[in-house]
């Protein structure tokens, strides 16, 4: 989604701004643009498309040592150039960056500039205006900037510059993310710490409502009634190089390439010195202590939050259930008495999954965040934080977040039954070091993968993909991950649900992919098979050693039944991977979408 950098110091600020913007590129975006600003003024440039389109437009650009950077994922208006940001006020004083959506945008226009001609569609440009509305009554730039965030419902993240200041670049948030980076004679602003860690590792956390104001040798942070507030930095422990590409073509192969050792990491970061699971045991008696856990989470995400369920349920004893955000945020069920909630977030930013935690910890209740980067929104906001330690994910395509977020509720569960006295009837930490050689089969079997996306997706319109119980929610992940990237149309159901209506779509060729890992259904799952064989369809059974028969068309290790998730999506991300790409899409980038999705 979009995203914002800044830089104040004595260095071009231009270079920094773009390399800025290319580490955020992954957000997902549609225009990007950057304001500049030199003895000359501010100079604005603005390009629709990706940023080395935006690079090319700069050549003409200031070499100004202060500026403020933006990518933009279209709500307001559509990714046109005079949509793009940086928006400046009409006698171009002020230039403005902002992610998020402004809700009272056309009330505040018609309230206080309503002769204001606005050459955009978008809610941010009515933010600028306001700012010069208020400098032109007299008020200070700061005032002007206080006045306007007190005004403003909705969400933020916001970097102003003055042409008639070169000393500051204003900043303030509201549930978007946006921190301040500290440097040795300059400092920065980005919505995310990957963006600027070339040239700092210290940042400073902005919390919702402060006015901040950022200059070449300090950061003042203040309240709304212009309290100053001190704030300790922080170290972002990224390392640069991670966030690189390195021999991998993208950074979806490179993340599937990863998983092993994520697995790895989070065995060792869950373990004690005895070589026994650990968790903090703050969050093993907030689950002790609830009479109902409730999973909150989107997209892949959520996909995650159904295998977790079945953690917690079979090992851990834990009623469990588990929520798309942006529904439960509107259509909360009937809650139990001493409920837990589990937030699970890759980014950690979701606003729809933020908008939940908002509206139960106002009503009292406990909660914990399950995420891969420490610091963000719902991590500092949760009563509790696990971390993925997956490492930075680039691609828009969730992969290796998905194996990790498994990986910790399973971690989570056992350690719970373990503490609850339940009997464990596996060794977790034997299995997940099973599952992590299977993962490594599966990577190195790539070229397989790569065949069967040419055997069954080079040209299909449509997929389905079946499976019962665990494979279930496996295959309505793995639907996501190739409609994503490839566009193909395509919808995971649970085996015995065809027959009661999708089979009517079946068609001579129509590809199924049918996972069949599950002992318990392996002759229903089979059964399925044949039903849609029957209506010309194109089978591709995944199955599992020991479950396998004649004809399958790829055997994944034998692993634990409850963590075949773990193995079993790793082929389906490799062959959504290879389906895309040999239809020559954009693979890290799919269109629409965004990484960090921090609107409503
Ligand atoms: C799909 C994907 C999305 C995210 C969803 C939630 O590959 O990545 O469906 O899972 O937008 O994002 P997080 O996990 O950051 O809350």
């Amino acid at each position: 989604m979009c995203g914002i950098v800044g830089y104040i110091g004595t260095q071009n600020a231009k270079e920094i701004l773009l390399r800025g913007l290319e580490k955020l590129e992954y957000r997902g975006y549609d225009s990007a643009g950057i304001a500049t600003r030199d003895e000359q003024g501010v100079t604005v440039t603005k390009a629709q498309g990706r940023i080395a389109e935006l690079r090319k437009e700069t050549e003409k650009a200031g070499d100004g040592s202060t500026g403020i950077g933006h990518t933009r994922w279209a709500t307001h208006g559509v990714p046109n150039y005079d949509n793009s940001h940086p928006h400046q006020s009409s006698s171009k004083r002020f230039t403005i960056v902002h992610n998020g959506v402004i809700e009272n945008y056309e009330e505040l226009q018609q309230a206080y500039i309503p002769n204001v001609e606005l050459k955009s569609d978008t809610d941010t440009e009515v933010i600028v205006q306001l700012v010069e509305h208020f400098s032109n009554e007299g008020l200070s730039t700061e005032d002007a900037f206080t006045k306007v965030i007190s005004l403003l419902h909705g969400s933020y993240a916001l970097g102003l510059l003055d042409s008639e200041d070169s000393e500051t670049i204003y900043v303030a948030k509201n549930k978007s993310p946006l921190l301040v980076g500290i440097g040795n004679g300059f400092n920065v602003i980005a919505s995310d710490a990957l963006a600027m860690i070339q040239v700092t590792s210290e940042y400073k956390e902005l919390k919702d409502q402060e006015i901040v104001l950022v200059q070449r040798d300090s950061v003042v942070i203040k309240d709304l009634e212009g309290n100053h507030i001190d704030r300790e930095s922080y170290t972002a422990e990224i390392d640069a190089s991670d966030a690189e590409k390195g021999v991998y073509s993208h950074y979806m192969l490179k993340e599937i390439h990863e998983q092993p050792a994520v697995m790895r990491r989070i065995i060792q970061e869950y373990q004690d010195e005895e070589g026994n699971l650990k968790i903090d045991p703050e969050i093993i008696k907030d689950v002790h202590e609830a009479d109902r856990i409730y999973i909150i989470a989107a997209g892949t995400s959520y996909h995650a939050g159904l295998v977790g369920k079945e953690f917690l349920e079979k090992w851990a004893g834990v009623p469990t259930e588990v929520h798309v955000s942006s529904e439960f945020v509107y259509n909360t069920p009937l809650l139990s008495e001493k409920p837990l909630f589990i937030y699970i977030s890759q980014s950690g930013e979701t606003a729809d999954s933020r908008a939940v935690l908002v509206e139960t910890t106002k009503l009292g209740h406990k909660s914990l965040t399950i995420t891969n980067v420490a610091g963000s929104t719902l991590s500092r906001e949760a009563d509790h934080t696990l971390l993925l330690h997956a490492g930075p994910e680039i691609a828009v395509a969730s992969t290796k977040a998905y194996t990790a977020q498994i990986a910790v509720l399973s971690i989570l569960s056992q350690v719970v039954a373990k503490e609850h006295g339940r009997e464990a009837d596996i060794d977790l930490l034997r299995e997940l070091a099973k599952v992590t050689t299977a993962i490594e089969t599966i990577v190195d079997d790539a070229p397989k993968m790569e065949q069967i996306a040419t055997d069954f997706l080079k040209t299909t319109r449509n997929a389905f993909f079946i499976g019962r119980t665990m494979d279930y929610n496996v295959s309505l992940e793995g639907a996501l991950k190739l409609k994503e990237i490839s566009y193909i149309q395509a919808e995971g159901f649970a085996g015995g649900e065809l027959k009661h209506g999708t089979i009517a779509l079946i068609e001579d060729g129509t590809p199924v992919i049918a996972l069949a890992t599950q002992e318990g259904v392996n002759l229903s799952i089979r059964g399925n098979v044949k039903e849609v064989v029957a209506r010309g369809a194109n089978p591709c059974i995944i199955s599992m050693e020991g479950l396998e028969k004649e004809g399958d068309t790829y055997v994944i290790p034998h692993v634990y039944d409850l963590l075949t998730p773990l193995v079993s999506v790793v082929s389906l991300q490799l062959i959504s991977y290879y389906a895309a790409l040999h239809r020559d899409l954009d693979v890290d980038k799919p269109r629409n979408l965004a990484k960090s999705v921090t609107v409503e």
